[in-house]
């Protein structure tokens, strides 16, 4: 019997020195299964048991007991002084300092075509126009056909597109916006709109397949090439400085009659002659003229009480102009380098 005390009390004294070194979790977990667990010392001490009396038994019995909830319990005690100090080093190292400065980029800029896009129907809403916008997936209906371009008229060429079939394309100017509202509202009618439209051009530093045009259009009783003209002086004095003047030149257009293409005073040279304006003076930013009376009549709009002009600005060469920029591809590559100059 008293080698059976001696083992529970070496076992008791070996437990409370091992557990000195227990650490973490994983070897409370060892040092519980090494003297608690099936095969553990307490476990084999008490195998010994049989060999002992039945005045023994309850003795041994109850140091055996004494010396197992002294382990259980200093074991839990261990366990959840680890659990609690591993929580706090997790605390800690996950800890979030939210006074270090953010490594994060500041804020972007706007786009400079939605910058030139911007500036020039600020210019069309301070003279009383609203916008108006339009799909970029177009009937032949609209971008075509009432506009005087029928089937097989060469116009059709010179804008050689992008076709889903036969009736449906990515529309080539916006001017099918003239259609849409002429045909959806009734005169006075003064709108403008911006969008993107797409020509089977190949890119290089003045042309893309995909570009963006402002159209305008006025219809009322009386407008005149007169209030054409006096509206794209204003917008070219307003855009590029009080010194730019405009320059008409006569064109064809099949939805407009008559039509002009306009030129401005080089931005860059003020009309001297450069290379921007490959000496001329005059660059060449839009198309417009007297809306067709056959147009009008398309939508229902009687040519013979109303008239109205339209004009399609081309936004790309307009923003290189505004902001200096020689090379349309640089509009459309998302270089960080170049858009960040804008801000
Ligand atoms: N839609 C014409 C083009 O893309 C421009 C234009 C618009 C001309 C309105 C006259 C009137 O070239």
């Amino acid at each position: 019997m008293s080698d059976i005390k001696e083992s529970l009390n070496s076992i008791r004294e070996e437990f409370d020195k091992a557990l000195e070194q227990v650490k973490d979790s994983q070897a409370a977990e060892q040092l519980r299964v090494s003297f608690l667990g099936k095969k553990g010392q307490l476990t084999q001490v008490l195998k010994g048991m049989g060999g002992l009396t039945a005045e023994e038994r309850p003795v041994i019995g109850k140091i055996a007991n004494d010396v197992r909830s002294h382990m259980e319990s200093r074991l839990e005690e261990i366990v959840a002084k680890i659990k609690e100090e591993e929580k706090g080093h997790k605390l800690r190292r996950e800890v979030i300092d939210v006074t270090i400065p953010s490594d994060r980029k500041g804020a972007g800029s706007r786009h400079p075509l939605n910058m030139a896009i911007n500036e020039i129907c600020d210019i069309f809403l301070g003279l009383g126009y609203s916008i108006a916008e339009g799909p970029e997936v177009e009937y032949d209906k609209y971008n075509f056909e009432l506009l005087r371009i029928p089937e097989g008229h060469p116009a059709r060429d010179t804008q050689d597109t992008f076709y889903f079939n036969d009736k449906v394309l990515l529309r080539t100017q916006t001017s099918g916006m003239q259609i849409r509202v002429m045909e959806q509202q009734k005169p006075p009618l003064k709108v403008i709109c911006p969008g993107k439209v797409y020509r089977s051009d190949a890119l290089d530093a003045t042309h893309s397949p995909v570009f963006h045009q402002i159209e305008g259009l006025v219809v009322d009783k009386g407008v005149t090439m007169g209030d054409l003209v006096g509206s794209l002086r204003l917008f070219a004095k307003k855009l590029f400085g009080e010194n730019t003047e405009i320059r008409l030149r006569p064109h064809h257009f099949p939805f407009t009659e008559p039509s002009v293409e306009v030129d401005l005073t080089c931005w860059k040279c003020g009309g001297k002659g450069c290379n921007v304006c490959k000496g001329e003076g005059w660059i060449e930013v839009l198309g417009a003229g007297m809306v067709h009376p056959e147009v009008l009549q398309n939508c229902g709009i009687d040519p013979e009480v109303y008239s109205g002009f339209a004009f399609g600005i081309g936004v790309e060469r307009t923003a290189m102009g505004r902001y200096g920029i020689d090379d349309i591809r640089l509009l459309y590559e998302n270089d960080v380098r170049f858009l960040e100059q804008f801000k």
